[in-house]
């Protein structure tokens, strides 16, 4: 299984390819590839796989990196910073033609914005994290993240934020108070039902449960009921 570095590191190749295609062929004069239709097919894939890998490490990279770092809030707010404003331009950007005069000024801002993000996640937050998780910790992030990009939108969507992504991914807000008759504190369901899946993650922080980043929060209250009989 192919751990959380792994599965960010070919997203990434990927993303610099397809900029490094774009930016050779801007300007129509190297064949097909420069032509607007293709450009615009191209940007097309473009904004599908940045959207899918910006969701997925919304919903359980930056989570993981605040828990584990101790300036993890830090680079996880400059991160998302920058995610934001890329989905701002992206969407701008997939709402033009290519033939639009401003469709080339934001692909190049992109271009650029983009590299710098990779670049950042790559060199100030992955060598951190490498040293943090555990190996199982990586390799359950990397199915984490996996899965989260199947289902992924494929669309910046910009109005939705980060936070909202991460509390999707954890299951908040369509949590549900467990039927009368489950004793509280003795089931997953029943903890979970009461509350919030922060306040249980401040719980399971408290009683150093590991690989709490990577919990459902099911999980983080089943394992805080057990440290707590
Ligand atoms: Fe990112
Ligand atoms: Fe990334």
């Amino acid at each position: 299984m192919p751990d959380v570095f792994s599965v960010l590191s070919k997203d990434h190749e990927e993303v610099k390819k397809m900029l490094a295609t774009l930016e050779k062929n801007r300007g129509g004069s190297r064949g097909s590839s420069g032509r607007p239709a293709q450009r615009k097919k191209m940007v097309d894939d473009l904004i599908t796989e940045e959207s899918r890998h910006e969701a997925a490490e919304e919903m359980y990279f930056w989570p993981a990196v605040r828990d584990k770092l101790p300036d993890g809030d830090k680079l996880a707010d400059k991160a998302t910073g920058q995610e934001q404003e890329a989905k701002e331009v992206l969407d701008k950007l997939d709402k033009l033609g290519a033939d639009d005069p401003q469709f080339e000024e934001l692909l190049g801002e992109f271009i650029e914005s983009g590299r710098e993000h990779i670049q950042f996640e790559e060199t100030q937050v992955w060598p951190n994290m490498r040293k943090a998780l555990s190996k199982k910790e990586a390799s359950d992030l990397g199915t984490k993240l996996q899965e989260a990009k199947k289902t992924a939108p494929t669309r910046p969507h910009p109005e939705v934020s980060p936070e909202a992504l991460r509390r999707r991914a954890q299951g908040g807000g369509t949590a549900r108070r467990a039927g009368g008759g489950t004793r509280a504190g003795s089931n997953g369901k029943a903890a979970a039902g009461q509350k919030t899946k922060a306040e249980l993650y401040k719980e399971a922080q408290k009683l150093g449960v590991e690989g709490r980043s990577s919990m459902t929060k099911e999980e983080l209250a089943r394992q805080i009921a057990q440290r707590s009989r």
